[in-house]
C-alpha cells in the first residue's frame, strides 16, 4: 500500500460518484473491502500504518481506524500489537477476484425440487402486458376513471393516514369486506356476509389456496374440460392431479362427477361464462352439481370472473346462493371489472373455512395493500362502480358484435365465430383444412396475437380455432386488425 499505483487506485475509487453519499469511513472500508477481493491487495500483505494513510488521503486518522476496525471485525484485516495491518491470509482463492470474475452460471438439473422443475417445465401464466389484438381477458382502461380514483385514494390518505401505513387485516379491510358482500347479495344472487370475505390479490391466488388447504398434494381435484390454464397452473403447483371433466353447449357435464371414481371431492367450474366455450351452466346442472357436493361432503369452486358483462337478458344468479349445504367458495376479481393492474380479487367462504383460510392467506403475503383496498372500498359505496360497470357493459356488447360481424365479413371461410352471452372474449371454430398452429403463427408475423382454443383442452379430442380477446380495442380497431389478420393468413 506504500506502492503509489495502489494509493492512486484507493484515491480514484474514493472519488467515485457512486459512493458520494456514503458517510467517508463507509467509503474507506468498501473501497479497501473491494480491492482485498479483487486481490489488489493481496493476502498478507501489509497495509500502511493508520496515521500515513490519512495523511496521504487528507483526511483524519480516526476515519481510517474505523474503517480498518470494521474491516478486521468482518475478517479482512488482522491486526497485531507493534507489527501493523495485514490483509487476511484467510482470504483464499474463492473469495480472490470475486468481483472481477463472471458468476458461475448454475445447473439447474438437480437443483430444483420436483415441484420447481414441474412450475419451470410448465412455464407460468403469461399475463398479457400491453394491449395488443386479440389478447383475451383485458378490460378497456383507457376509459377507466382515473381522475375519480385519485381523489378516492388522496381522501383515503387523508382519513386513514395511520393505520393504512401498517400492517392490515390478513382477511381484508372491513369496509371493502362490506361493499363486496352487499354488491354480491345484490347483483350476483349470492347469500354472504362479510365476514365470509376474504380479500385477495387475484383469483389465482384463491385458487392456490384453495388447493393448499382443501386437497393434498397428489390427491385428485375434478376441473372443467376446457378450462382456464391460469387454474390448471395453481392446482398443478400445488402437486394436486388435474382429472378433466368435459363440457357441453349446457356448461360443466355434471353427470360426469356423478360418474368419476377418483374420489375427488373438489371440482373447479365456471358457471357464468364457461371458460372458454362461454356456456352458461344450466339451472338443473347447478342443483345437481350443489347435491353432488353434499354427497361427496366436497367443494364446489365457483370461478364467477366475467359475470358483470352479460349481454343478453340478465346473469344466471350464482351457484353460491342457491347452495343451502354452503359447499361452494365463490371468487371474484376486479382485474376485468376494474383494471387488471389493481390486483385485487376476493373469495367468499363458509364460515367453517374463514379461519383455516385466513391462515394460510397470512402466511403467504400477509395481505392486501391497505390504500387500494379501502380505494376500493369507497370506489364501490360511491356508485362508481356499478356505473362503471354498466358503461363498461354496453361499450363490450358492442365490441362483441363489432368483432363477429368483423369474423363473418373477413374470415368466413376460416373460422366461424361462437358469439358468447357475456365475457371479454369469442370462441372461433376453424374450418376443416385449417391448422390452428400455422394460422397463430401467420398472425404473430403481423403482430396480432391469436390465442389458441385447443390448448385449454386437456383430453382429445381438443376443438381447435382461436379464442378472441375483444374488449379492450374499439370496433375500429376490431375492424382493422381483423382485416390485417385476414390478410396474413389467407
Ligand atoms: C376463467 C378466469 N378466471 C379468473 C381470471 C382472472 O384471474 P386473476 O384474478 O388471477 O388475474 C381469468 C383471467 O383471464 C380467467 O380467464
Amino acid at each position: 500500500m506504500t506502492h503509489n499505483f495502489e494509493l492512486d487506485t484507493l484515491k480514484i475509487r474514493l472519488a467515485d460518484p457512486k459512493l458520494a453519499t456514503l458517510d467517508l469511513r463507509v467509503r474507506v472500508q468498501r473501497v479497501l473491502r473491494q480491492l482485498i477481493l479483487e486481490g489488489v491487495l493481496a493476502p498478507g500483505s501489509r497495509l500502511p500504518a493508520t496515521r500515513t494513510l490519512s495523511r496521504s488521503l487528507g483526511i483524519s486518522r480516526d476515519t481510517v481506524e474505523i474503517a480498518y476496525v470494521q474491516l478486521q471485525l468482518d475478517g479482512y484485516l488482522s491486526r497485531r500489537e507493534g507489527s501493523g495491518s495485514f490483509v487476511s491470509e484467510k482470504i483464499g482463492p474463492s473469495l480472490l477476484g470475486v468481483r472481477q470474475r463472471k458468476p458461475v452460471p448454475i445447473s439447474l438439473s438437480g437443483a430444483l425440487s420436483a415441484r420447481g422443475a414441474q412450475i419451470l417445465a410448465s412455464g407460468g401464466v403469461n399475463d398479457q402486458q400491453v394491449v395488443k389484438a386479440f389478447a383475451t381477458g383485458l378490460p378497456e382502461t383507457r376509459t377507466f376513471p382515473t381522475g375519480v380514483w385519485e381523489r378516492l385514494q388522496r381522501q383515503v390518505l387523508k382519513d386513514c393516514r395511520d393505520s393504512v401505513l401498517l400492517h392490515g387485516d390478513p382477511q381484508g379491510a372491513e369496509p371493502l369486506r362490506e361493499a363486496i358482500a352487499s354488491y354480491l347479495n345484490l347483483e350476483r344472487g349470492a347469500r354472504v356476509t362479510p365476514d365470509q370475505v376474504l380479500v385477495l390479490s387475484s383469483t389465482r391466488q384463491a385458487l392456490y389456496l384453495c388447493a393448499q388447504v382443501l386437497v393434498d398434494a397428489g390427491q385428485p381435484i375434478l376441473m372443467e374440460d376446457p378450462g382456464y390454464f391460469g387454474a390448471r397452473k395453481a392446482f398443478e403447483m400445488a402437486q394436486l392431479e388435474v382429472i378433466p371433466v368435459p363440457v357441453d353447449g349446457n356448461g360443466l357435464c355434471v353427470d360426469q362427477l356423478y360418474a368419476d371414481i377418483s374420489g375427488a371431492n373438489t371440482v373447479y367450474v365456471t358457471p357464468s361464462h364457461q371458460y372458454p366455450t362461454g356456456a352458461t351452466l344450466a339451472l338443473e346442472r347447478r342443483l345437481e352439481l350443489i347435491a353432488w357436493a353434499e354427497q361427496r361432503q366436497g367443494w364446489i369452486i365457483e370461478d364467477d370472473y366475467d359475470s358483470q358483462f352479460h349481454y343478453e337478458g340478465l346473469p344466471t344468479a350464482c351457484v353460491q346462493g342457491l347452495d343451502r349445504y354452503q359447499r361452494t367458495i365463490y371468487l371474484g376479481t376486479f382485474a376485468k371489472s376494474l383494471y387488471p393492474g389493481l390486483r385485487m380479487g376476493y373469495m367468499v367462504l363458509p364460515p367453517e373455512l374463514v379461519k383455516p383460510m385466513t391462515y394460510a392467506r397470512s402466511i403467504l403475503d400477509g395481505h392486501t395493500p391497505q390504500i387500494a383496498q379501502l380505494t376500493l372500498a369507497r370506489f364501490i359505496d360511491d356508485g362508481h362502480f356499478g356505473g362503471h360497470v354498466r358503461a363498461m357493459r354496453k361499450i363490450y356488447g358492442a365490441r362483441r358484435d363489432a368483432m363477429a360481424q368483423a369474423v363473418q365479413r373477413h374470415l368466413s371461410g376460416v373460422v366461424t365465430a361462437r358469439l358468447p352471452p357475456g365475457g371479454l372474449q369469442m370462441p372461433c371454430i376453424l374450418a376443416e383444412g385449417w391448422s390452428e398452429l400455422a394460422t397463430i403463427r401467420q398472425a404473430a408475423r403481423v403482430g396480432i396475437q391469436v390465442p389458441g382454443l385447443s390448448r385449454l383442452y386437456a383430453q382429445p379430442p381438443a376443438v381447435c380455432g382461436w379464442l378472441l380477446g375483444f374488449s379492450a380495442l374499439t370496433p375500429t380497431e376490431i375492424e382493422a386488425a381483423t382485416r390485417q389478420l385476414a390478410k396474413a393468413i389467407i
